[in-house]
């Protein structure tokens, strides 16, 4: 979808639909909104009419349609109750933004436009981008699959992938050229959140490690990323066997993915050093469980188990489309965890790319392994200022948190009070969990220098207190996104599925950073 700011008045409405989000002040609304009388106008007094009779109550989530007179282009006027002002924040702002890209699904518009409140009711420039990125968000879908008599409607498939959201003005604001540019920017990073739930979504005969790697080579291309893949030899070669061990049960061979953003205007430095970031998704296209396989119900979210390398794929695309000046790398594990006479057993014990040993306890416990490989290359080859790893690593957190929210860890506070700041800033939510030393003692093993199971207590915990194991000194958090991640809750801005969390964290953060 392009979003597109409109500097004509309400008369130059060229959009089939019209969105007029309204607010509650106390009484229900009775009269056409200041500013609102040429659109009055359009539809032959039906906007006075309609609220007049009151039905409209303006209450969150409201909607009235108004029908426009047969000729004209105006066919219809959507009535959005925005509730009462003071209710009226950011998440409010994104979710009517969400309500109004669900237009484009609901009708065949291909292209709506949208009224913005006069700016002393709603700060112009942030509601706009909000707004966008709702917008975005809430146009998702996920129907390529379904016979095309199921799909949403749509005058044109074509089109309608880049349908039109025109952003009108009651009163322009200042700066238009600023917010051009904000909005172009809100609504480009939603849509590198849509790319990051696609590939959640995908299933698991689609995306595997190859598929994936592909993905991400043409997503590459597209924005201007290098990317380099390491298939099973030259992965052997780095002697990286953590995440050979979890790929080995499966016909689709793991892969190591590795973007970079070189920003053109030249990199940030620190202190006369180039500085460089790292991110790290865990990307298991599909867990089993491998031998220490899942039950039938716990298996089917299982193709979401790449949706931390989704979001590292959907942030680097960001990155890339805002040519934000820093040097950053996104690193992918990919490996699939399958049961088979050629997989990893429990009681294995294998060695990681650090040299560190890993006793196999539990085969289940696949993420850390991959992530070990993933994060020690990064240190070793990259030297980063900074790196986060985004993970669906454990059931304990979505027990802990469920949808709403991810863990974040890590070993140093500053930089956990940095990304928690960005999640503030981007609408995402992360909390902290303790890493202990005891949690540490626990992964220990008495053969191997780790094992990658302790059972089942503090399991965020002592997760990330493995991981922790092989970033050596690297300042580094850990997201577990095993809750946030996927969701069978429908909202404004999801239709359930893989949610794309971790994009705009993760964005803001780099930009943050480069901004620093
Ligand atoms: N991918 C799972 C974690 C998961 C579970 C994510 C449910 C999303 C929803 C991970 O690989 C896993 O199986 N973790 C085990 C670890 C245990 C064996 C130590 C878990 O949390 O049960
Ligand atoms: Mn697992
Ligand atoms: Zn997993």
């Amino acid at each position: 979808m392009r979003v597109q700011l409109e500097s004509g008045g309400i008369d130059q409405i060229r959009a089939e639909t019209v969105i007029v989000p309204t607010l509650r002040r106390g009484d229900t609304p009775r009269d056409v909104p200041q500013g609102l009388a040429p659109l009055d106008r359009l539809l032959s007094g039906r906007l006075a009419d309609a609220l007049a009779s009151g039905d409209f109550k303006a209450n969150a989530g409201d909607r009235l349609v108004i029908y426009g007179p047969r000729k004209g282009g105006l066919v219809r006027c959507v009535l959005l109750g925005l509730g009462e002002a003071e209710s009226v924040e950011d998440h409010g702002l994104r979710e009517l933004g969400g309500h109004v890209g669900r237009e484009f699904k609901r009708s065949a518009s291909d292209r709506i436009a949208l009224i913005i409140p006069p700016a002393s009711e709603i700060a112009a420039e942030r509601s706009a981008c909000l707004i966008a990125e709702g917008a975005v968000l809430g146009a998702y879908r996920f129907d390529r699959y379904l016979s095309k008599s199921k799909q949403a409607p749509t005058k044109n498939k074509k089109e309608s992938a880049t349908g039109r959201l025109d952003l009108v003005y009651v009163r322009a604001p200042r700066s238009l050229a600023t917010l051009r540019r904000k909005v172009a920017e809100a609504a480009e990073i939603a849509r590198c959140q849509a790319v990051a739930r696609d590939l959640s979504n995908e299933p698991p005969n689609v995306i595997y490690p190859e598929s994936l790697a592909r993905e991400a080579r043409r997503i590459a291309r597209e924005v201007g990323l290098t990317c380099r893949v390491l298939d099973v030899p030259a992965m052997t070669r780095e002697g990286m066997g953590a995440i050979l061990a979890v790929g080995q049960g499966s016909a689709h061979p793991p892969r190591m993915i590795i973007l970079e953003h070189h920003p053109r205007g030249g990199s940030k430095t620190r202190r006369g050093k180039r500085e460089t970031l790292a991110l790290i998704g865990k990307g298991v296209t599909f867990d089993s469980g491998g031998l220490s396989l899942k039950t039938a119900t716990g298996m089917p979210d299982m193709k979401h188990d790449m949706s931390g390398a989704a979001a590292v794929i959907g942030a680097m695309r960001a990155i890339a489309l805002l040519d934000v000046p820093i040097h950053v790398v996104g690193i992918v594990a990919a490996a699939e965890n399958m049961p088979s006479g050629t997989a990893y057993r429990p009681s294995d014990i294998i060695k990681s790319g650090s040299g560190q040993t890993i006793e196999i306890v539990n085969t289940d416990a696949e993420g850390r392994l991959v992530l070990a490989d993933a994060l020690h290359h990064a240190v070793e080859r990259y030297a980063p200022s900074a790196m986060i790893d985004i993970a669906t690593l454990t059931g304990a957190a979505m027990m802990a948190f469920g949808p709403w929210a991810t863990a974040g860890l890590g070993n140093d506070e500053g930089l956990l009070a940095e990304v928690r700041a960005a999640a503030d800033a981007t609408g995402e939510t992360v909390w902290p969990m303790p890493l202990l030393d005891a949690h540490e003692k626990t992964m220990r093993s008495k053969v191997a220098d780790w094992k990658n199971s302790a059972g089942r207590d503090a399991g965020i915990s002592t997760a990330a207190a493995f991981l922790r194991g092989f970033v050596a000194k690297t300042p580094w958090v850990h997201l577990d996104i095993a809750g946030s991640g996927m969701t069978s809750n429908q909202t404004p801005l999801h239709i359930g599925g893989g949610t794309g969390v971790g994009v705009r964290l993760l964005t803001q953060w780099v930009r943050s950073r480069a901004r620093a």
